[in-house]
């Protein structure tokens, strides 16, 4: 079913799709050596445009516990792109020689643009301040493993009723874009949405939340939503698609964080972050229980096998 699918935004799998995802990434979780040789003979190019640590990482990971292997760059410096090749032709190459691509890049529409050109599966490993979906299938598999009813099959049954606070920088953060166009395909979600004024979610998502009816609430004060949170996925301010620095340094540290902060919070309550982590999360706070976010890098690999998996038709 998923067999040869790209994954360029969350929306591309419907909601019985990503079940089978995280339900397979759960058994693989339970049982490491399950799947093991699943993806022997398999080749995934791995295509980093941008910088990338767990996502790149755990992609390799993900290919090398299955089995298959792995090629590609990580610094476009080192590949034909500084001499001017058309992302277009890089892709029609990698496709030729590998079974899947994993690719991120600076320009928004890029994995789509890839997608067009590629004979075999593309996955979006970020594409500019746009979309992230792997990221968010680490995110929703991280809420049900922590949040969710054991043994539920349906990721539905985990997310109704959650009050979920993204809070940092939602108008580039394409982490936030992902997951809240994901969560929102779930009835009974309440969003918060925390940042400075400028940072705001970007209008396209809010009218989307207006359409559907969900409810939301865009504030600028962290303190008064933290009691109301069950989920909280703090974001790094994203430096990189700034058009100046003086308003990075300006707003960089609107928000931290810290042990303070929490003493408002619910105690089953969870913290997420995508990583890397700046100033926004206090390192205090590690060490408390509701701190999920390496957690949920790890939960990133058992998801990203899952997905590979399924879209080179192993299982
Ligand atoms: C995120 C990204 O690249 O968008 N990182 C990641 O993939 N875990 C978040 C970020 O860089 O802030």
């Amino acid at each position: 079913m998923l067999k040869g699918r790209s994954l360029i935004e969350p929306g591309n799998f419907s909601l019985e799709e990503l079940d089978t995802i995280f339900n397979l990434a759960e058994k693989i979780e339970e049982d490491e050596t399950y799947l093991r040789e699943g993806c022997r003979g398999k080749l995934l190019a791995t295509l980093f445009f941008e910088p990338s640590t767990r996502t790149r990482l755990s992609f390799e990971a993900a290919m090398l516990r299955l089995g298959g292997s792995t090629l590609g760059f990580a610094d476009p410096g080192s590949s034909s792109a500084v001499k001017g090749e058309s992302l277009a032709d890089t892709i029609r190459m990698a496709a030729s020689y590998a079974d899947a691509i994993v690719m991120r890049n600076p320009k928004e529409g890029a994995a789509l643009l890839a997608s067009r050109y590629s004979p075999v599966p593309v996955i979006n490993a970020g594409d500019g301040g746009h979309h992230h979906p792997t990221q968010t299938l680490t995110d929703l598999l991280t809420i049900k493993r922590l949040r969710g009813k054991p043994g539920a099959k349906m990721l539905a049954e985990s997310v109704k009723g959650l009050r979920v606070g993204f809070c940092g920088d939602l108008k580039f953060g394409r982490t936030v874009h992902s997951l809240s166009h994901a969560l929102a395909r779930y009835s009974g979600v309440k969003f918060f949405f925390i940042s400075p004024d400028e940072l705001r979610a970007p209008e396209y998502i809010i009218r989307a939340l207006d359409r559907e009816k969900i409810e939301y609430n865009e504030t600028g004060n962290f303190d008064e939503a933290m009691p109301e949170l069950d989920v909280l996925y703090m974001t790094r301010v994203q430096r990189e698609r700034f058009f100046n620095e003086e308003d990075y340094i300006r707003l960089k540290d609107s928000y931290i964080l810290d042990r303070e902060k929490l003493e408002k919070a619910k105690q089953n309550l969870i913290i997420l972050h995508p990583l890397p982590r700046v100033n926004e999360i206090a390192v205090e706070v590690d060490k408390d229980p509701r701190a999920a976010y390496f957690k949920q890098a790890k939960y990133g690999m058992y998801v990203r096998m899952s997905l590979l998996a399924s879209i080179l038709g192993v299982v």
